[in-house]
């Protein structure tokens, strides 16, 4: 009933030119994709990916968004700039934006509040360390990351966000979560959806694993019952791969 979603995040690799030449070998390989294509490019790349995009039904993301309308924040976009330029996706919160940009659960959910407002899609981030997960607070820290992060929304607007759940230590390590671990702590993360936001909202969100995912594990991971889609770092930078990927059945 929910429709699936893979998303790529390209991190800071390629800019305009092999963002387009990507772009044009991966359309014809996704064309008639079941799942939600996105692909979260550098901000240079929006205006080569929208023009590469044209057509086709892959629709186009950034990886970041400042909370304010406009203003004295050097090296920022807005939320209207995004929209402007054509995106429609928005990750918020990423781990690598946790850990080296200084980013915490309360400006996750300013932004994410802006981008909703916007009308973008937030792709909202969240997902324990390996000592957090060794130490049995996987379930607490997710729980109190997505409420956190939605904090202000209506039940309506938390139905139409995507949640990626990423553990920090299946990150660009080529460790991925068990099949049942990824499904039991993505079931946690809907459980406090439901608990806050009713059953509705918790039946609509769409909420995806993201960590080491690739075109030999996808196929367990989205055969489980509250996986929802991808968020595909690595794989995503080859066309063939992220290709596989959004072919998962
Ligand atoms: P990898 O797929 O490279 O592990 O990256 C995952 C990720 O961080 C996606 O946002």
């Amino acid at each position: 009933m929910r429709t699936p979603v893979i998303a790529g995040n390209w991190k800071m690799n390629k800019g305009p030119k092999e963002a387009a030449e990507l772009i044009e070998e991966l359309k014809p390989l996704v064309q008639d994709a079941r799942a939600t294509v996105v692909v979260c490019v550098p901000a240079v790349d929006f205006s080569a990916a929208r023009e590469a995009l044209a057509g086709s039904q892959i629709k186009l993301g950034a990886q970041n968004v400042h909370y304010m309308p406009s203003g004295a924040f050097t090296g920022e976009l807005s939320a209207g700039m995004l929209k402007e330029a054509g995106v429609e996706y928005v990750i918020i919160g990423h781990s690598e934006r946790r850990q080296y940009f200084g980013e915490t659960d309360e400006t996750v959910n300013l932004r994410v509040k802006a981008a909703v407002e916007a009308g973008l899609v937030p792709i909202i981030c969240v997902g324990e360390k390996k000592e957090q997960r060794e130490a049995g607070y996987t379930n607490a820290l997710v729980t109190y990351q997505t409420l956190i992060a939605l904090s202000g929304l209506t039940a309506q607007q938390v139905g139409q966000v995507i949640i990626a759940y990423e553990p920090v230590w299946a990150i660009g390590t080529g460790l991925t979560a068990t099949d049942e671990q990824a499904n039991e702590t993505i079931g946690v993360i809907r459980q406090a959806v439901r608990a806050a936001y009713g059953q509705q909202a918790a039946d609509q969100v769409r909420i995806q694993y993201g960590g080491s995912m690739n075109p030999k594990n996808v196929r367990g991971l989205m055969a489980q019952s509250e996986i929802d889609g991808g968020l595909i770092g690595g794989a995503s930078l080859k066309a063939a791969d992220f290709a596989q990927v959004v072919h998962f059945e």
